[in-house]
């Protein structure tokens, strides 16, 4: 009789981020997969036989970690050039807004990434995104927001899809044409969301290009009204919205999204009560970015325990982008979502897996469970809150498996 199953991990610790026990935690675990998914989990003693006879591949991983793989649910990963000259001018004295205001910030970003071709973006990205996977990502989000006109956008988006294609990932697409006013359009605002709104919006969409649908509400982004002119016409359309809320003020935008039952909040540093109960009531999950918090040296901290009183589930992303986040370890943004906003170390995992399945509007992953795409990361680590304490390094991952299959990585 043939084996059943394609592998079977054994002797894994296995943090499943299901159930009640903390992590989800199986120790001297066993986990099979079948056909890209999981096909059966639980303790190897209730294994029904010997391993060798239960599948065509055994990995006996000698007590390693195994969790999901790690899921990016916010990143700005695909863009042209970088703004390090910014950074200095931060160090400096200088504001974010202040620059934004000066025609450096998201525009600058625009100027460079309108410059470069197709194959000079992807050239670019792919070393990033190879970054986020061996760092134990198998799912990310990539947004679009540096183009500002239809080609540009399209371009990123093509660019995302690539990246997802060429790595074997699973990259999951936001239009974020509502990002920054292009220089072009300084004296008609009007003109432009309506350029987005009724021109952009629908044709990527139909493109297949949109997977969901973001905007930067914020005083020196769009106004909540513009915002929703956005929201609804993605509503016609079918897109799930999601919003860069309440990071540098409370425009109300957290309500704002979870009124259409939006998928996220992200930032949220300025997010107030009215904010939280409304998230609470439609499940809008908080995405915490600290990488964009530590960057900019901001003091104000999301309301993280009235977020939690509140069982708003909260994810955790890099936010990797040139300006405010060049950080490339979703691991590294967990710990910081740790150390700097004092989520405990599981919180913060399920942050990168659970929740920020959630996120995406994913229901297949973000756990181990049976039925599950089998996307894991195997770690050369024991204790799960070893993947938040440990900072920097590439000692941490030892395997990616996606849909089952064991990853190439760095090939
Ligand atoms: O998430 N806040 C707006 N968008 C990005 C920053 C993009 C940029 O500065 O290039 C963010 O922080
Ligand atoms: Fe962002």
């Amino acid at each position: 009789m043939s084996p059943r199953w394609d592998r079977l991990l054994v002797d894994a610790t296995l943090a499943t981020f299901a159930g009640t026990a903390p992590y989800g935690r199986i120790d001297h675990g066993a986990m099979a997969l079948h056909q890209g998914r999981i096909a059966w989990i639980g303790p190897q003693e209730a294994l029904s036989a010997p391993p060798e006879t239960l599948a065509m591949h055994v990995d006996n991983l000698g007590g390693a970690l195994v969790t999901p793989g790690l899921i990016d649910c916010h990143t700005h990963l695909v863009f042209g050039g970088n703004r390090a000259h910014e950074f200095d001018l931060r160090l400096n004295g200088a504001s974010y807004e202040e620059i934004a205001r000066a025609g450096g910030g998201i525009v600058s970003t625009v100027k460079a990434t309108r410059e470069a071709s197709e194959d000079e973006l992807f050239a670019q990205s792919l070393p990033r995104a190879r970054a986020l996977l061996a760092d134990g990502v198998t799912t990310l989000e990539i947004k679009s927001g540096y183009g500002l006109e239809l080609e540009t956008e399209r371009r990123m988006l093509r660019v995302a899809r690539r990246l997802g294609e060429t790595l074997g990932a699973s990259v999951r697409t936001s239009f974020l044409g509502l990002h920054a006013l292009p220089p072009e359009y300084r004296d008609d605002r009007d003109a432009y969301v309506a350029q987005v709104c009724d021109a952009m919006l629908p044709a990527l969409a139909a493109e297949g290009l949109v997977d969901a649908v973001d905007a930067f509400c914020e005083t020196i982004g769009f106004t909540p009204a513009e915002t929703r002119r956005l929201f609804e016409r993605a509503t016609q359309l079918g897109l799930p919205v999601k919003l860069h809320a309440e990071q540098l003020s409370d425009l109300d935008g957290a309500a704002l999204v979870a009124s259409f039952h939006g998928l996220s909040a992200d930032h949220l540093e300025h997010l107030g009560e009215h904010g939280i109960r409304a998230m609470a009531e439609t499940g809008t999950v908080a995405v915490l970015l600290p990488g964009a918090y530590y960057a900019l040296r901001e003091t104000k901290l999301p309301p993280i325990v009235s977020l939690r009183e509140h069982g708003v589930p909260m994810a955790v992303a890099t936010d990797c982008n040139p300006g405010t986040s060049p950080l490339l370890s979703l691991r590294l943004a967990a710990g910081m979502a740790c150390t700097l906003f004092r989520l405990t170390p599981e919180e913060a995992l399920r942050g990168v897996t659970v929740h920020a399945a959630r996120a995406l509007g994913l229901a297949d992953r973000g756990t181990l469970e049976v039925g599950q795409r089998a996307d894991l990361a195997v770690w050369n680590l024991r204790e799960p809150a070893e993947l938040c304490y440990w900072i920097g390094g590439s000692h941490a991952l030892r395997q990616l498996f996606l849909g089952g299959e064991p990853h190439p990585l760095m090939a």
